[in-house]
């Protein structure tokens, strides 16, 4: 696969990230193994790829659901703000929701949501991500299942943009530095 120029260096190749996603998913069906309604629910955009491949990769019966966010006014007004955009299609109230991320950055995001899923009473509460930059945390939320801990790069590919680009990338590639001004 040829890498933009805007990339300068590949993170994590597919390789890696097909082993991981694998690993991962065998974790998350033993630990759900005597769970009867598992869902997994999706944080659009960024985690489409990651959850396809993960949910593909589960040998426990489990619904997908998704929701959408904006982070819009996010280092302006209110830093770290997030707006639910679009809602799960069904309740999550007495079912086990597994959150599935594609990174976590300052760390408002998950916090957000698991405050947020937390409130609508479900058996249990747990989240999946691929990537986490420690670096950037502001606020204390760790996933419960994690792919990576990366450095902090903008990372695009496998589901991560820039400018809503780059997405469709089978891999994980750090851009130019000129290329993110
Ligand atoms: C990204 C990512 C997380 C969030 C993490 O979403 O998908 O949802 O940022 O950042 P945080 O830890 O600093 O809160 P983005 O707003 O880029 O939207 P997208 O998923 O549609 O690309």
């Amino acid at each position: 696969m040829e890498v933009p120029d805007a990339v300068e260096r590949v993170l994590l190749n597919e390789e890696m990230i097909r082993a991981r996603v694998g690993e991962l998913a065998a974790q998350i069906s033993a630990d759900y193994a005597d769970v009867e309604d598992l869902v997994l629910v999706g944080v659009l955009k960024g985690s489409f790829i990651f959850l396809a491949d993960l949910a593909r990769r589960l040998t426990v019966s489990h619904h997908v659901d998704f929701i959408a966010l904006s982070s819009y006014n996010r280092g302006a007004i209110s830093p770290g703000a997030v707006r639910l955009i679009m809602d799960t299609r069904t309740s999550v109230t007495g079912r086990h929701v597994l959150i599935v991320e594609d990174i976590v950055d300052t760390g408002h995001t998950l916090e957000y949501l698991l405050r947020n899923f937390r409130a609508r009473k479900p058996a249990s509460l747990r989240s999946c991500v691929l990537l986490s930059k420690p670096e950037r945390r502001q606020v204390e939320v760790e996933a419960d299942y994690l792919g990576f801990e990366i450095p902090d790069l903008w990372v695009v590919g496998y589901g991560l943009d820039y400018a809503d680009r780059f997405r469709t990338l089978p891999y994980i590639g750090a851009l130019k530095r000129e290329a993110c001004e």
